[in-house]
């Protein structure tokens, strides 16, 4: 049957629409990244993802609320392999992000592997066949669910690209789902619905929330904030860039690679604030923050005390933000800081110190909750069954975990982006992300080996190597500011454990992942002589630091601006008619 052995190449025909050497789940950042590197280190075609939205860019696609942006610089937040020398500002905004993404797409041929309004609900391991069966359910009222609403489709090889972040969570508050205005989460933007003149209520006070809240009190009428924890604030200082710079970095390369080295460099330093609450750098964010509240809200001392945290720098994603903090000295935003008890009608109702429950004023047009995602429940809602039937959820029953946050027990030729443990507080989760698809390409490799000589492998993480590994990173984040009890967070799980977040920098992590030792699996099938023989891969690193001397960056600069001289005046000869050599 086509989709067997060997594979067939590009691309994937109507014959084999129920079977695909490799499996992708989301069209994110990470899902194109595994894409894009299956055809270069993998030479694949035959593979499929599939994305549950009508779009992809994942996060970049699902959040379109005002304001949204990344709080990582352009240059840094974008893939080593596809740099971008057009930002048009320092920090982009979630368009241009978007923008830049299908550009990638298009540029690496994706569209034809994606599925969209595909969503997958479960898949199983099928021992016999060495093969996963994914089943998946397209949209309905989508002109392709009249095609096939639902069907199953088998790989050699599954790949969960589905994030950390894109699953709402609603706030567990007394009658929130019989709000009478409207009710929006910030992940799902209806752009459709006219704010002027609306009073609204924003729950939650994160990276989100302190986004919007700047954008929305220029057309609504009122904004009331409810805050329950306060946020460290670190300055953004965005700014354009302008076309100048835009021009460099395109026709002289090493200015563009130094600066994202320099930026890498800056983060990767960033780490001690977040890590260690005692370092300097943790000192140096609680000054700074100090310093905003009275340079941006001189005449508002009264909110100081409440928008200063008890908690380490890190504990909580410090936010970074040039005009949150003067937003809330506005006369037409008020920050309300009492708990939540309920919400009736149109009002949200408060507790009062004493205990007694207040309405706030005033009646509210629009709930917006900012109230972040279901983040300690990777995957969810996807079942999984691996080895001997046994169940994702089973294996993380006691909290979400993976070998180099990419691969899980019993779960055969099956590998994850951006999953337990892989989350950061300093840099850029895309450099996190490619680490992680060489990783995945180097178990991929000798699967596609093994069955394009008519065997089969399967590769498992051995639990002893997943203890071993899971118990360091724990001993490590134990002392972390992450880990800090004065404060609860997305990082964590209602048992305390830390779930989401790498214990050491990215360098550290680019590091453990640049070798795919095979003898960390369970290997099974009649292609296990492939590993047996090829014991490590070397699939390397992308070395974003700084690498060169401002000397040898000069020498390549003048070489790369001669060769674009060169290239021009030979398309355009006109110019040298003039010049005669003696
Ligand atoms: C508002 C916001 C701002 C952020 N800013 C930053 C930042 O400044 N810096 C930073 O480093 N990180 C930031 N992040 C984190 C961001 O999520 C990552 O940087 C990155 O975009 C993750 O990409 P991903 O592809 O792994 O996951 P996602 O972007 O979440 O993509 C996952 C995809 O999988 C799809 N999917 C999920 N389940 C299924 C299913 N069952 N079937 C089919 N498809 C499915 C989803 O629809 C989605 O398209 C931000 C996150 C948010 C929410
Ligand atoms: N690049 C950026 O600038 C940017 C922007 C947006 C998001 N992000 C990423 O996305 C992540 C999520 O950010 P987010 O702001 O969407 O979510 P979040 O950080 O999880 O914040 C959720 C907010 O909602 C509050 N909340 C939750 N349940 C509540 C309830 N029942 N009652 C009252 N308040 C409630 C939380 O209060 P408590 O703090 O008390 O729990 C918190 O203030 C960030 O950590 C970051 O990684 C990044």
């Amino acid at each position: 049957m086509a989709g067997d052995k060997p594979y067939p190449e590009v691309p994937i025909g109507n014959i084999n629409h129920s079977n695909a050497a490799v499996v992708i789940i989301g069209a994110g950042i990470s899902g194109m990244c595994t894409a894009i590197d299956l055809v270069k280190r993998n030479n694949c075609r035959n593979f499929v993802v599939l994305e549950k939205s009508a779009g992809l860019g994942g996060t970049w696609h699902d959040n379109k609320y005002p304001g949204c942006c990344c709080d990582v610089w352009s240059m840094l937040y974008s893939y080593s392999f596809a740099q971008n020398s057009a930002w048009t500002r320092e920090y982009p905004g979630q368009e241009e992000i978007l923008r830049y993404l299908v550009g990638v797409a298009q540029e690496y041929n994706l569209y034809q592997h994606v599925r969209f309004n595909s969503t997958v609900e479960d898949a199983t391991w099928d021992e016999e066949e060495k093969k996963w069966q994914t089943r998946v359910t397209v949209a309905s009222g989508s002109k392709d669910a009249e095609f096939n609403p639902e069907y199953t489709i088998r790989s050699d090889f599954l790949v969960s690209a589905v994030g950390q972040l894109n699953q709402p969570s609603w706030p567990d508050i007394h009658g929130v789902e019989s709000f009478e205005g409207k009710t929006m989460h910030s992940a799902r933007w209806d752009w459709s619905y006219d704010l002027k003149d609306k009073k609204v209520a924003m729950l939650g006070n994160g990276c989100t929330s302190a986004q919007i809240v700047p954008e929305i009190v220029k057309v609504a009428k009122h904004v009331t904030i409810f805050q329950r924890t306060p946020n460290w604030i670190f300055p953004r200082m965005d700014k354009p860039v302008s076309p100048l710079w835009q021009t460099i970095y395109k026709y002289v390369p090493p200015i563009r690679w130094r600066k994202r080295a320099g930026q890498m460099d800056y983060r990767e330093s960033f780490y001690d604030a977040i890590y260690d609450g005692n370092s300097d750098l943790a000192q140096l964010c609680k000054t700074m923050h100090q310093q905003k509240l009275e340079t941006e809200l001189p005449s508002r001392k009264d909110l100081w005390e409440k928008l200063t945290p008890n908690y380490n720098p890190g504990c909580k994603r410090i936010i970074i933000t040039d005009d949150y903090l003067p937003t809330l000295g506005l006369p037409n935003v008020d920050l309300e800081t009492r708990s939540i008890d309920s919400i009736s009608g149109n009002k949200v109702k408060v507790k009062n110190d004493d205990g007694e429950v207040v309405d706030v004023e005033p009646e509210f047009d629009l709930l917006v909750c900012a109230t972040g995602f279901k983040t300690v429940d990777f995957m969810h809602p996807i079942q999984m069954y691996g080895k001997n039937g046994r169940s994702i959820r089973d294996i993380w029953k006691d909290g979400a975990q993976a070998y180099n946050g990419t691969v899980v027990e019993d779960m055969p030729n099956f590998g994850m982006l951006y999953g337990p443990n892989t989350n950061l507080g300093h840099n850029s989760i895309i450099l996190m992300i490619e680490s992680q698809s060489r990783y995945i390409n180097g178990l991929i490799k000798p699967v596609l080996d093994a069955r394009r000589s008519n065997q089969t492998l399967s590769l498992s993480p051995k639990s002893s190597v997943i203890k071993d590994y899971n118990e360091k990173l724990q001993k490590e984040l134990l002392n972390s500011s992450f880990n800090d009890p004065n404060c609860n967070s997305w990082y964590k799980n209602d048992a305390g454990i830390i779930t989401n977040n790498w214990s050491r920098t990215v360098i550290d992590y680019q590091e453990q992942l640049a070798d795919v030792n095979y003898e960390d699996f369970e290997v099974e099938g009649s292609g296990a002589e492939i590993v047996r023989k090829k014991k490590v891969q070397h699939v390397g690193r992308v070395k974003e630091e700084t690498s060169v001397s401002d000397r040898t960056l000069l020498v390549l600069g003048a070489v790369s601006t001669a060769a674009v001289v060169g290239g021009f005046l030979m398309r355009n000869s006109r110019y040298l008619s003039g010049v005669r050599l003696r």
